[in-house]
């Protein structure tokens, strides 16, 4: 049975810089207290009605594949993970497969839904389909466009100040060389406290509706927007942040579903040679790494320039770490993710 490697990684940001100062403008808050709690110092916005997930996504893939040595229309299947797609449906996998002249359409594309662990989630479905010799050039992406969707007065500043843009990919391919490539990947989920970080609005709970039946609908002409009182006064289209209840379940779960890995592999924490951890926040990233023992250079952390982009945060750093020539051929690369359903996971990866 082949494992699946990263034959290619690309990245992309959008170049609108938007330092703390910036935010200070719409809301009440300081650079201090940003750089403290979260150790963000900037972000990147896209261009409104210009950029969207889709269209970072397809930036990073062009790099990923060619640097993977293939071209766009050689992928043969998409999974595409992010919390602020293009449209409500379809997701962005087809987007992509549309931006990326992709006219091929043997392959499929899937739209994962894990928010901040949606790249390792993604990763994990395309290394079962490469062991599984179904395909051969699966594109693997993580993109957030968060800008368009944050409550930037005071009301929203414990989430607007945290959330950046971007988007990351690779491309994975089988090999049979022994030992190398995706290790092992691990993934969990507990939907207990699925509201405590949430964008609850959109949705089929009751939200807002476009009323085009009768049936319990408040009396509103019929293709009328219908806008529940609750959405309103509670603002539920702005996602929201129990954030010390998070940080608490996060400081746990990243080490045990890192040692997770480790234990499967027979491996230990001085066997990482580059642990990148899901950028959200980098006191939580300082916490795993002094439960496990690393050195600073065996951790990567970019949240100071971007913030936190879910879904982008693991792709977007390893290429940074890549292109900064801290992954080696033969390295032992740790991944780890927590966030939002709660959902969390690991891979660990021979480079
Ligand atoms: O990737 C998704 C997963 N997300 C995470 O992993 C995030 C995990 N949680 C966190 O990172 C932290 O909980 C935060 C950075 C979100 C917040 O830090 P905290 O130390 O937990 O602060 P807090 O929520 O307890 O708030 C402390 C104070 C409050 O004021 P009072 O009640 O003490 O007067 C907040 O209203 O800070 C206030 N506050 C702010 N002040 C200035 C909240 N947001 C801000 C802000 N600027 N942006």
């Amino acid at each position: 049975m082949p494992s699946s490697k990263i034959a290619g990684i690309g990245f992309y940001v959008p170049d609108q810089v938007v330092t703390n100062a910036d935010l200070m403008k719409f809301m009440d808050t300081s650079d201090e207290w940003i750089q403290e709690r979260s150790g963000i110092k900037e972000r990147r916005y896209g261009r409104k009605g210009e950029e969207t997930p889709t269209t970072m996504a397809a930036a990073a893939s062009k790099v990923a594949c060619e640097r993977a040595g293939i071209k766009t229309n050689e992928i043969d299947f998409i999974i595409f993970a992010t919390l602020s797609p293009d449209y409500y449906f379809p997701g962005c996998g087809v987007l992509l497969q549309r931006e990326l002249g992709i006219t091929n359409t043997e392959i499929g594309a899937l739209d994962v839904r894990n928010q901040c662990s949606g790249f390792i989630y993604a990763l994990s479905v395309g290394d079962q389909f490469i062991k599984s010799g179904m395909y051969k050039n699966i594109l693997v992406v993580g993109a957030e466009m968060h800008s368009m969707g944050l409550d930037f007065t005071t009301r929203g500043r414990n989430v607007a100040v945290l959330f950046g843009d971007g988007a990351g990919a690779v491309v994975l391919q089988p090999t049979n060389e022994e030992g190398r490539g995706i290790l092992t990947t691990h993934l969990h989920s507990d939907g207990t406290h699925a509201e405590e970080l949430a964008l609850i609005s959109p949705g089929s709970h009751g939200g807002y509706h476009l009323k085009d039946v009768d049936f319990g609908f408040p009396d509103v002409e019929l293709g009328e927007i219908f806008v529940y009182p609750n959405l309103l006064e509670n603002k539920t289209y702005y996602p929201n942040m129990n954030g010390q209840l998070v940080f608490k379940n996060a400081v746990t779960k990243f080490p045990e579903v890192i040692f997770e890995a480790l234990t499967k592999t027979g491996l230990s924490t001085e066997d990482i040679d580059l642990l990148v951890p899901h950028q959200a926040n980098l006191r939580i990233a300082q916490f795993v790494q002094k439960t496990l023992k690393l050195p600073d250079d065996k951790v990567y952390n970019n949240i100071m320039k971007y913030g936190n982009t879910t879904a982008a945060s693991i792709p977007i750093a390893l290429c940074e770490a890549y292109e900064a020539g801290k992954v080696k051929e033969g390295d032992l690369i740790c991944l780890a993710a927590f966030g939002s359903g709660f959902t969390w996971g690991s891979a660990l990866i021979r480079w």
